[in-house]
């Protein structure tokens, strides 16, 4: 099996051999018996049904080997097991008395594997186009395995695209010539085979069998079973679980917090009370929002359907009966019910069709539809539009075309981009914002890293035309796909060929840093370290560029051109993890870019056109991390002191711009690089968020509440409720408000399972109805509406708790993790898939497109050679990390402040100690820092 499994299997022989000759006290001779036992079963099958799949729980031997007695308790928990296995947490994971490195190298190898077998499921069991290819996916066709199909005729570009006469009109659509050359604008021709895949506008996909989306229309009976007529659109209120569990409550210390508007001189003094994380900052969140904006959007130019609807305040469940609220339990709660807000874009509703396959009947699509406004590649479409429209809003430098235009600013080092202009493009709530292609819910944040980027775009394209004008003879390594043998010298690359060649690096450098920069921090443990880097790197690591290769090329050609279902996607999978994804298919022998077998030879798509699905939006609704007060520093003063505190939303929209050239990119980098983000839990919603005030709004308030909002949007897309989420992912479900929290409950935990049932209820149940098929209970029976409850008690009405607030309030987390292992597992699938899809992150890793330069400064992090950063972090011997490069070559004015970062995601001040310490503790030289009181 895959390298993995293998080295895991060896090295517990190895080591098991080895330990005879070591005292063992009685609880390690119980876990090396444990771990004879684990490898005497033998491995994991992977399931044929969904019913069967592992739930992220191991055998009580398997836990025993890999964690102890410790991880053997965890298992009665609803949570999965691998983040209790030997070093998958801080100092304290590790092994004590017992030899040093065995328990740590089968609990971390015990845990990439589980992750593994996720992710194998994952692909098996989650994919679920909206474009009318599901029917193939079940079926097959003719003769090859659904999920081994590569192209669709529902893929190719319709009559009313401008370029459908370019990739073969009525006849088979291969994209080439200049459109297979770069990122295209709108994201066709990524898959040469499959023009339209991914592209702007095309429908949402789905993660969940379809009839289960939109639980509130009770599309099938277990779905009618498991909400019993208890859910609607503002049932239960958005605006009132909005108010009762996610308010931020702020302290009789928080002054001048203002509800989050703070203090208008922007005094040092004020202060809004948050929950915080002590090894992710604010960068961090403003990164993810960043990415969000590249990835996809359900608003089409920062607008949704001119219909509007309410967004609750209306009522409150009095003995499970939603019942209106008085004027008085208005005033309490604090929310507004005239709010009101624009109807989420509809892209289909119309009935879908139903097929049948071995005697069961599907949906062939979810029974509404939405597009993704955006494209869904990792194309950088943020910063340089993923339509006409948003392109014309990209203003290029007309002395030199191939750079973004970046103008000089008074007062503030470096350039920054230009303001929209009368003409540009855009929706009035934009005017006087800088120049983007996605100007939409802009703040200080948005302003941050399109600045950075744009100037990361000119500082590639100024090195390009440096080493050019030493060497104009030079093979770039650029090649046209019409002539694709004749060389480009540097001196002939036409400055259209270096924007898109720019685009390519900026995106790449983009995916690497979110890959094995901001991921890892965000999930801080070693299993994750090491996964996250096995997907880039692979997990032979850039060491050994041959064996990768040769791997590489087995997985893109034997595995992926398989008919055969399971070697198509699960040992292409499994097997992708030696080499990496990065870059698969891209060193194939004779290597030819005008052929699709080889531009296109590295994807997979594993049977399922890419896009993002409805629930990857879902668990992307991160307003929490947001603080309300920014903690201003100065680089050129004190980086200690903090000078004052600025309103979040005083950089809203347009005063984002004068908050940017008045104080300059490194000042901001250093402010949200040192200051702590929200921590994702119950009572973490910023107060201005719950009362922000969005001009495009067509109402007399024009006021509302984000965090309702979160919740409508996800009902309106039909998005499963929590506890079935966790089900059709394959994790376990809860019984209980209670099982949120860590048990016995006590303090704060009490309170909120309290005004968990206070908002969403309870019901007497009724074990004869059944309310899924998409697991089966511990003794491999139908789940029924009573959880494993008495027949005819009252129970929570854990069902229907929306998906965002079920993974706020889950508690216990995997060790560093900043989001939930709900979330997570639904980034382990369309995280991956984001990489294996596109062919620039694949077989089109090349010079031919990128150039000599490009590929090089995607692998080493910029130009000349690799940097390797002091010390061993966290036991590591690794390069300078990328946004770390990115930060001084821009803001070269950090220099010395980044002297102590190794990950820009972690708080800049605070010390990293030994391995993976989430302590809050200042590095030398920032002990006065306020932030460490
Ligand atoms: C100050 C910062 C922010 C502001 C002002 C803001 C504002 C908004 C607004 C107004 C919407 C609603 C659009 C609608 O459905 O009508 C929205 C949606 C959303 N926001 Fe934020 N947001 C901020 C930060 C963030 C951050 C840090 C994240 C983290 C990923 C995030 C993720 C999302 C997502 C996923 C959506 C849904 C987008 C969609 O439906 O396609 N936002 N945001």
């Amino acid at each position: 099996m895959k390298s993995i499994c293998l080295s895991v299997l060896c090295g517990i022989s190895l080591f098991l051999s080895g330990c005879a000759n070591h005292a063992a006290d009685e609880e390690e001779v119980k876990e090396l018996e444990a771990c004879k036992q684990m490898v005497e079963d033998g491995l994991l099958k992977i399931p044929e049904m969904r019913d069967m799949r592992f739930l992220g729980k191991v055998a009580t031997a398997t836990a025993m080997c890999r964690g102890g007695q410790q991880a053997v308790q965890f298992a009665k928990t609803p949570w999965v097991d691998w983040s209790q296995y030997w070093g998958t947490g801080d100092m304290a994971s590790l092994p004590k008395n017992i030899v040093p490195k065995g328990p740590m190298f089968r609990g971390v190898s015990g845990a990439l594997l589980d992750l593994e077998y996720q992710r194998v499921e994952l692909i098996k069991f989650n994919l679920f186009d909206n474009n009318g290819t599901y029917k193939t996916y079940v079926a097959g066709n003719n003769g090859i395995d659904g999920r081994a199909v590569k192209v669709w005729p529902e893929m190719r570009l319709p009559k009313t695209n401008p370029n459908y006469q370019a990739v073969g009109g009525d006849q088979a659509q291969v994209c080439k010539g200049e459109l297979i050359r770069g990122r295209t604008t709108t994201g066709i021709c990524n898959d040469i085979l499959n023009p339209l895949m991914g592209s702007q506008g095309t429908p949402f996909a789905r993660n969940v069998e379809f009839d289960t989306s939109f639980p509130d229309q009770g599309l099938n009976e277990l779905t009618k079973n498991r909400h019993g007529n208890r859910l609607g659109l503002l049932t239960p209120d958005p605006q009132v679980i909005s108010r009762t569990l996610l308010t931020r409550i702020q302290s009789p210390a928080a002054k001048n917090c203002n509800s989050g508007f703070g203090s208008p001189d922007n005094s040092a003094d004020a202060n809004c009370d948050y929950q915080k994380a002590p090894f992710f900052n604010v960068l961090a969140a403003y990164w993810i929002q960043f990415m969000t904006h590249d990835w996809f959007s359900h608003l089409d130019e920062g607008h949704n359907a001119t219909v509007y609807i309410d967004t609750g305040c209306k009522t409150k469940l009095v003995n499970g009966v939603p019942t209106p609220l008085t004027p008085d339990d208005i005033q309490k709660l604090g929310c507004r019910p005239g709010d009101r807000i624009d109807r989420t874009l509809v892209a289909s509703e119309s009935t879908p069709e139903s097929f049948t396959v071995n005697g069961k009947k599907y949906l062939a699509r979810a029974p509404k539809t939405f597009a993704n406004n955006n494209t869904a590649w990792w194309d950088a479409s943020q910063l340089y539009g993923y339509d006409e429209n948003s392109k014309k809003r990209v203003k290029r430098d007309t002395n030199d075309p191939a750079m973004l235009l970046l103008q000089p600013v008074r007062g503030a080092p470096g350039a920054y981009l230009p303001v929209f202009q009368a003409g540009d493009p855009i929706q009035p709530q934009w005017s006087g914002q800088e120049a983007s292609g996605f100007p939409d819910n802009w703040t200080i944040g948005m302003s941050f890293y399109h600045n950075l980027f744009a100037r990361e775009h000119n500082a590639f394209v100024a090195e390009f035309r440096k080493e050019a004008a030493a060497n104009p003879n030079g093979d770039s390594g650029l090649r046209n796909p019409e002539n694709p043998g004749k060389v480009i010298a540097n001196k002939d690359v036409t400055p259209e060929e270096l924007f898109t060649a720019a685009r390519l690096v900026v995106s790449a450098m983009i995916a690497k840093i979110h890959t094995i920069e901001w991921t890892p921090q965000l999930l801080y443990d070693e299993p994750l370290y090491k996964g996250m880097n096995a997907n880039w790197n692979g997990l032979l690591g850039a060491g050994q560029p041959e064996v990768s290769a040769a791997l590489s090329n087995i997985v893109a050609h034997d595995f992926g051109e398989s008919k055969n279902g399971t070697k198509a996607t699960q040992w292409y999978s499994i097997f992708a993890s030696g080499p990496g994804i990065f870059g698969i298919g891209s060193q194939a022998p004779g290597y030819d870019m005008s052929k699709p077998q080889f531009t296109n030879g590295g994807v997979n798509h594993f049977g399922s056109p890419f896009n993002f699905p409805e629930e990857f939006v879902t668990v992307y609704r991160l307003h929490s991390l947001i603080p309300d007060l920014i903690e201003y520093r100065d680089v050129t003063k004190d980086p200690n002191q903090i000078a004052q505190k600025v309103a979040v939303i005083s950089t809203f929209e347009s005063k984002a711009t004068d908050a940017m050239r008045s104080r300059g990119l490194a000042n901001w980098a250093l402010s949200m690089g040192r200051q702590r983000l929200g921590l994702l839990t119950l009572h973490n919603i910023p107060q201005f968020m719950q009362n922000i005030t969005l001009p495009r709004l067509d109402t007399p308030g024009k006021q509302i509440d984000l965090a309702a909002l979160d919740l409508i949007r996800d009902r309106e897309h039909g998005v499963p409720r929590f506890n079935e989420f966790r089900r059709q992912y394959g994790l376990r479900q809860l019984t209980s408000f209670d099982d949120f929290f860590p048990k016995p409950l006590s303090g704060q935990y009490i309170q909120w399972a309290q005004q968990l049932r206070d908002v969403y209820g309870t019901h007497i149940c009724d074990a004869s109805k059944v309310i899924t098929d998409a697991q089966l209970d511990d003794n491999n029976k139908p789940i029924n509406d009573c959880l494993g409850h008495p027949n005819g008690s009252v129970v929570d009405n854990v069902e229907d708790v929306d998906t965002v607030v079920g993974w706020l309030s889950e508690s216990t987390r995997p060790h560093g993790f900043a989001i939930s292992e709900t979330q997570f597992v639904v980034f382990i699938l369309n995280a991956s898939r984001r990489l294996y899809s596109d062919r620039f992150f694949t077989s089109s890793f090349r010079p031919e497109f990128y150039t000599k330069l490009g590929v090089d400064w995607v692998n080493h992090n910029g130009p000349g050679p690799e940097r390797i950063e002091q010390g061993m972090p966290n036991g590591h011997k690794q390069p300078v990390s990328p946004l770390k490069r990115v930060l001084l070559r821009n803001t070269p004015e950090l220099t010395d402040e980044l002297k102590y970062v190794v990950n820009v995601f972690d708080p800049w001040a605070r010390a990293r100690g030994e391995y993976y310490t989430l302590d809050w503790k200042p590095r030398p030289g920032a002990e006065s820092d306020p932030a460490f009181k």
